[in-house]
């Protein structure tokens, strides 16, 4: 899968560069382009963003290097997802994540202050598939940290990038229960004790076990995702 960045903090991206989504990058399984928003400015002071008409506080990024930067991105083809990180988007969620891990390509644009001119995105909707996704219901400074986020739940889920993919089925959101608590050795530690059940070999009460934690965990804490 091709992903592509574009940000005026590329440096921030660099820790894709590490853990599993950077031994992915490295055997070729992700191949992952962070874009400077800034190399497609042409003033002497690499202007990016500017007041927004209306007024108010904060800067909106100007449209024209976004314009050059996606005309040449889109131009490299393969039917792109373009997504634009925004507290004003869609939740992703894993579905999301699910849904994106099977796209051949995707772009991500992230905005820094107030967001980017809205006409950047409705232009790219007229000649490329695009999104606006929230990572959560808090607001960060601009997309780069939702991008980590975003990049490392879609990327995780590539087939090869997970050794073992058994591991993503069991987990939290992927059935819509959270998941239930885990324990390794010792049995006993600081005199709190692994649940009889784990060590007891019969792998029907371990199953039953497993998911009744699931559920009361789901109903303690996110009672939302329960039917
Ligand atoms: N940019 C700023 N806040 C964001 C959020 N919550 N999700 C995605 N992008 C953002």
């Amino acid at each position: 899968m091709r992903i592509d960045v574009v940000t005026i903090f590329p440096e921030v991206l660099g820790v894709l560069d590490v853990s599993l989504l950077g031994r992915a990058r490295a055997t070729g399984l992700l191949d992952v382009r962070v874009h400077d928003l800034r190399d497609a400015t042409h003033d002497r002071h690499r202007t990016v963003d500017d007041t927004p008409y209306g007024g108010g506080a904060g800067m909106v990024m100007r449209p024209e290097p976004w314009g050059e930067v996606l005309d040449g991105l889109l131009a490299d083809g393969d039917d792109p997802l373009v997504v634009f990180p925004t507290p004003a988007g869609t939740p992703f969620t894993q579905p999301t994540a699910v849904r994106w891990a099977g796209e051949r390509r995707l772009i991500f644009c992230c905005g820094r202050y107030e967001g980017i001119d809205q006409r950047v995105v409705e232009h790219t909707a007229a000649r490329a598939r695009v999104e606006e996704a929230s990572l959560g219901d808090f607001v960060l400074n601009g997309g780069e940290v939702a991008v980590l986020a975003m990049v490392e739940a879609v990327g995780r889920l590539v087939p090869g990038v997970i050794g073992n993919p058994a591991s993503l089925t069991e987990e939290s959101h992927e059935g819509g229960l959270l998941e239930y608590p885990s324990y390794t050795k010792p049995a006993l530690w600081r005199g709190l004790e692994v649940p009889a059940v784990l060590r007891s070999g019969d792998h029907g009460a371990v199953a039953r076990w497993r998911r009744e934690q699931s559920e009361a965990r789901t109903r303690r804490v996110r009672p939302d995702l329960l039917p």
